[in-house]
This record gives structure tokens, C-alpha cells and sequence, in this order.
């Protein structure tokens, strides 16, 4: 039994439908319980240090200008392998190919209206976390 933490994102289009309750419920009932939590509303520069793996992709400024367009809300997810366990709750990247019953196969809007951001590893799950949350903002 592995118990991991990893970072999820509900991102602008999940908090403008009012999305973030139905999302929660999904991720709770996968057995991932939602440790530190909070909503706001992310700068173009913080944005863009967030996604900097990302900077030389095509899609960068129109990501980064989404990730800005309303409030999001970061949260710690903890639970047993849960760096891929929220992966496979999300489902893929392009909702298109997402699995059924996957928040993104049942809430993304488009590829960059995807609902939500997860941590692809443990050891960026550490740097996303740390980039949002001090230590004493995260209760098991
Ligand atoms: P996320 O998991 O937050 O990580 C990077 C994001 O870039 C990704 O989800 C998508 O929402 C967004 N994105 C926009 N366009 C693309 C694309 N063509 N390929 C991959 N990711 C994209």
C-alpha cells in the first residue's frame, strides 16, 4: 500500500459551470480523500511558472490565458497510488478519447476546457504541491 499525495486543479470552465461539487464527489468516491483545498484566481506570471514545462509548445499562451480567465481551485489529493489513481479518474488529456464515466469524458468542454489538472508523477506531484500549498496548509 502506497499512500501518495498529488496535485489536482479544477480549472476555469469547471468553476464558471459550477462543476467543483460534482468533481469533488467523483474524486471522494474513488477513495481519494482532498486534503488542502483552495480557490483563486491565478496571474499570468504565476500561470505561466506552473506550466513552464510547457513553454516551447504551440499551445502555451492560449493555455496559460485559459488557465487565467476565471478562478480555479488547487487542492492536495491524498490516498493509496493516488498520482495515478486521480490520472485514471480524469481520463485523457483530449475528452474525445477520455473513458466513459471519466471527469473529463463527462465535463471537459475541449482539449484546453479539460476540467482538471493532475500531477503526471510523484516527483512532480511534489513540485506542483509545494508550488501551491506550505506544509501547514496540508491536513490529512
Ligand atoms: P494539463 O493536464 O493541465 O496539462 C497541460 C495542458 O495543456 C493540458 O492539460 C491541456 O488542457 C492543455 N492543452 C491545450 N492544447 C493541448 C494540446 N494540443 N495537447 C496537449 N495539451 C493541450
Amino acid at each position: 500500500m502506497t499512500q501518495q499525495r498529488t496535485l489536482s486543479i479544477l480549472k476555469p470552465d469547471a468553476t464558471r459551470r459550477n462543476l467543483t461539487g460534482k468533481i469533488n464527489s467523483l474524486i471522494e468516491g474513488a477513495g481519494l480523500k482532498i486534503v488542502a483545498q483552495k480557490r483563486l484566481h491565478l496571474s499570468k506570471q504565476q500561470a505561466e511558472a506552473f506550466y513552464a514545462v510547457h513553454k516551447e509548445r504551440p499551445f502555451f499562451g492560449e493555455l496559460v490565458d485559459f488557465m487565467i480567465s476565471g478562478p480555479v481551485v488547487v487542492q492536495v489529493l491524498e490516498g493509496e497510488n493516488a498520482v495515478q489513481k486521480n490520472r485514471d479518474i480524469m481520463g485523457a488529456t483530449d475528452p474525445k478519447k477520455a473513458e466513459p464515466h471519466t471527469i473529463r469524458a463527462q465535463f471537459a468542454e475541449s482539449i484546453e476546457a479539460n476540467s482538471v489538472h493532475g500531477s503526471d508523477s510523484l516527483e512532480n506531484a511534489k513540485q506542483e504541491i509545494s508550488f501551491f500549498f506550505a506544509g501547514i496548509e496540508i491536513l490529512p
